[in-house]
Parts: structure tokens; sequence; C-alpha cells
């Protein structure tokens, strides 16, 4: 880029993506846990920083929304009218913002990689086109905008409705693939000149390439071949097309690094997740979010897992599901774990089968190994929780906190009722409904005396 250029990008995510058939407009369809327009801002932001705008329309509030606190530039076209539409409802602010080209890319080619961004824009500079655009050459060209060339020149963009063999001559198999470099000198007299009479009734951004062509201006289309990664997505089929893509690119990536992960067609990793080399995975699982995991923890196979930190030397069994949480050095869980929200393991604790925590500590080397369930709990180091030990920490109110400290020995099956402290080194007998604190190095039975008598023949 020369010192005379300032180069804006502006993405397209109004349209209502009808043919995906759902009640989240079509840019907030995720991919591997996150949203589309997510992996457009990845492949932007470096290079334009916070020369970005997004137009947005239909279901705008929930756009805004998941990018809150990002500070991202939006625009709102009220109306879906079109491609072309979006483009002219976005113009003056991008004019006003004394840009000299802006990069236009349709919200939903997600995958779009970085590298071949930069080669495009390259090209788009060097050639001083007022237009450059990428192209696909596909085997079945479906619905995407045909490019109609005349000696190799491009002369046109035609919608694949409004394509008609007589008129245009025999069907290319090239296609448009949505992403634009536009002068915006060049562009501005252009614009007013959109219209909806064609097939659609939509005013289409690329029409602007006929235009150009009859003005004489220099129009490039950058061909890239048959990238599957510029394909646009309007459907459930295409979402998970890409998505496939996405997953074996991710998972191809992280094993170059030195992870170890068995089985990876069967395993999917969110585009946030980092592991060390050295971590070890077995497929199928399934890892979202800002999940970390360590170098030597091992997770199992079907495992669910998102925005957990995972410690070195961690093993998660199989059929185990954590949502928040923190596992530390050497800890074991699962398998059946279920580790909600600010639960959080301290080094080498141990949860086992059916066991369930939620915004609770479990202390270093402490163990509730079957069928558990610790809400809104602190347990110290060293502490036995027996099966089937429950704290009712929820009165149908307000949620109360446990404390068992230390040391302590929780017999199975006991209920204990919160807010309760179980003090160091004490005792529960098990069966024992625990309502009132415990002192330090005590026993505690709750529960009705057995009775043994004669039986009656
Ligand atoms: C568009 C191109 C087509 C190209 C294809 C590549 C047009 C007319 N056609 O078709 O040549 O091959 O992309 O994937 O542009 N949008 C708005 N406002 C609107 C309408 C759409 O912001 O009023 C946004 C959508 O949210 C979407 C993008 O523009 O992200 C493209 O719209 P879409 O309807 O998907 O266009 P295609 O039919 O795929
Ligand atoms: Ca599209």
């Amino acid at each position: 880029m020369s010192a005379r250029e300032t180069i804006g990008a502006l993405v397209l995510a109004a349209g209502k993506g009808t043919r995906m058939h759902s009640d989240k407009p079509k840019v907030l369809q995720e991919l591997l846990g996150a949203p589309m327009l997510r992996y457009v801002y990845t492949a932007l932001d470096p290079l334009f920083g916070e020369g970005i705008w997004t137009v947005i329309g239909h279901k705008a509030e929930m756009v805004e929304q998941a990018f809150a606190g990002e500070d991202r530039n939006f625009i709102h076209q009220t109306e879906q009218l079109g491609t072309g539409h979006a483009l002219q409802t976005a113009w003056d602010e991008l004019v006003e913002s004394g840009l000299t080209h802006v990069l236009v890319i349709n919200g939903d080619t997600p995958l779009l990689p970085q590298p071949r961004l930069i080669n495009f824009l390259k090209e788009s500079l060097t050639s001083n086109a007022d237009i450059g655009f990428m192209t696909l050459t596909l085997p079945h060209p479906g619905l995407f905008g045909r490019v109609v060339r005349h000696l190799g020149d491009v002369a046109a963009i035609i919608e694949a409705k409004d394509y008609d063999e007589g008129l245009h001559g025999p069907e290319p198999r090239e296609i448009n693939a949505g992403i634009y470099l536009l002068n915006i000198a060049s562009v501005t007299p252009l614009l007013k000149r959109l219209s909806n009479e064609n097939k659609s009734g939509e005013y289409y951004i690329t029409d602007l390439i006929g235009f150009a062509v009859e003005q004489q201006m220099t129009v490039t289309g950058v061909d890239c071949g048959n990238d599957p990664h510029l394909l646009g997505i309007n459907n459930p089929a295409e979402l998970v097309r890409s998505e496939s893509l996405l997953r074996a690119n991710l998972v191809m990536e992280w094993l170059d690094q030195g992870v170890t992960i068995h089985a990876p067609e069967y395993v999917r990793l969110g585009p946030r997740v980092t592991l060390e080399p050295g971590a070890v995975l077995h497929g199928p699982c399934e890892i979202y979010g800002k999940t970390h995991v360590s170098r030597g923890a091992e997770i199992y196979s079907n495992t669910w897992i998102k925005d957990s930190n995972l410690a070195e030397g961690c093993v998660i069994h199989p059929f185990s599901h954590l949502d928040g949480a923190t596992v530390g050095k050497d800890c074991s869980a699962g398998p059946y774990a279920r580790l909600r929200p600010g639960a959080v393991m301290e080094q080498g604790a141990k949860v086992g089968n059916f066991v369930e925590m939620k915004k609770s500590v479990l202390g270093v080397g402490s163990k509730a190994n079957h069928f558990t369930y610790l809400g809104d709990t602190e347990v110290g180091t060293g502490v036995n929780i027996g099966a089937g030990t429950i704290t009712c920490n929820y009165d149908g109110v307000n949620k109360h906190k446990t404390t068992i400290e230390d040391y302590a020995f929780i017999g199975s099956n006991t209920s204990l009722v919160a807010p309760v402290c179980v003090g160091k080194n004490s005792l529960v007998g098990a069966g024992s409904v625990i309502t009132k604190d415990i002192p330090e190095n005590s026993v505690a039975v709750a529960r009705s005396r057995q009775k043994n008598l004669p039986k009656k023949c």
C-alpha cells in the first residue's frame, strides 16, 4: 500500500439469510461455536483496525449485542433492498472518513484466508483497479454471480437468476466471490445508477462492474482458482461444509504444533482454543470457547469442554462435560463428571463418576469420587467426600454457601443444608442431614437411630 491510499473495510451483514431457516441472523450462525462474523473480523482486524464498518439490518440488535464492548462501527440498513443498496447506505460515511478505497466483503464468507486477502489487495492496487474483485472457477457454479469476460477481460457480473445464455453467451463457470476493492472516487458516480430492475427486484452491488467497464475504467477480476475458503454460506448445508473445512484445518494446525490428537477426524476445536504441545486429545471430543489445555493434560473421548482451563498432567475421563471450569495440575475428573461455571479443582483433586460441581472449589488433593453435587461450596485440603453427598445450596429463594474445612471426612449419603460449615478434621456419619455448623475435630451424626425388632412370623 502506498502512502496516498487509505483503505477501509465494509462488511455487508444486513441480509435476512432466509435460506438458513433460523431465528438468528445469518452472520450470527456459528461455526465451531463462534459466529460467522467473528471470523470475518479476525481476518480484517489486523489489517484495518478501526477502519472497519459493518452494515447491519435484519435483527440488528442481536448482532450489536453479540459484539457489544468491541467498539465496532455499525451502519443500519433499515430495509434490506440488496447488496448494492447496503453499499449505498454506507457510502457517505465511508467518503466522510477520507478513504480512498474500500474493501467490501460479504459477511457470509467467514473462511477468507488472510494471505489471500493481502494478495488480492496488492494485485488490485498494483493494477490500479477502479474495481477489483475475487473470482472462483467452480465445476457447479450454483447460485453465484457469473463473471462474463470478453477476450479475457471482465465485462460484467450477471447474477445466476438473471443469466440468459441467449443474451450473455454460454454460461461461464467463473463466479464472483463477493469480495471487492472499490476506488471510492471512481465508484461514487456509478452508485447512483444501480437499479432493481432484475429477477430479484434488488439493487445489486455486482452491477457496478458492468457500469465501470462501460466507462472504460480498470476492472480486475483476481482469479482465486477453486479455493473453497472463499465460498459464501447461504444454507445449513453450506454452513456445515465450511465448518468441516475449518475443523480439519484447525486440527491439522494443532497436530503440526505437537499436540497429540487421536482420531483427529472426530475432534472439533473452536478457533479461540489454545493447546500446548504435549497435550493429548482422544476423538471424538469437542472443545470450544477460550479453553486452554496444558502440556501433559489428557482428554479422553466423548468429552465436551468450553471456556475451561486444564493444567499440566490433569486427566479428563470419557463422557465429561466442562463449562467454565478450572482443573488444576494432576487432577482427574470423570468419567461422567459435570463441571459447571466456577468449578475449581486444585492440584491433585479428584472427581469421579456422576459428580457435579458449580461455583465450588475442591481443595488440594480432595476427593469426591461418586454421585455428588457441590454447589456454592468451598472444600479445603485433603477432604474426602463420600458417595451421594449433596450440598443443599438453594432454599427456593436464595443460594447459600457450604464450607468443608481441611481433612474433613463426609460419610456417604450426607445432605449438607447450607449455610453450613464442617470444621477442620471433623467426620460426618453416613446418611446424616447436617443443618448446623460442626466444630473442628468433631464427629457429627444426624440420622435416626436404628431399631432392631423381633420379626413377627
Ligand atoms: C452475492 C453476489 C453474488 C456472489 C455471492 C458470493 C450480489 C447481488 N450477488 O450473492 O454475485 O456470487 O454473493 O457469495 O451481491 N446483504 C446486506 N443487505 C442486503 C442484502 C444482503 O447487507 O440488502 C448482505 C448479506 O447479509 C450477505 C451479503 O450481503 O452477507 C451477500 O448477500 P446474499 O444475499 O448472501 O448474496 P448472494 O445471493 O449470496
Ligand atoms: Ca451469500
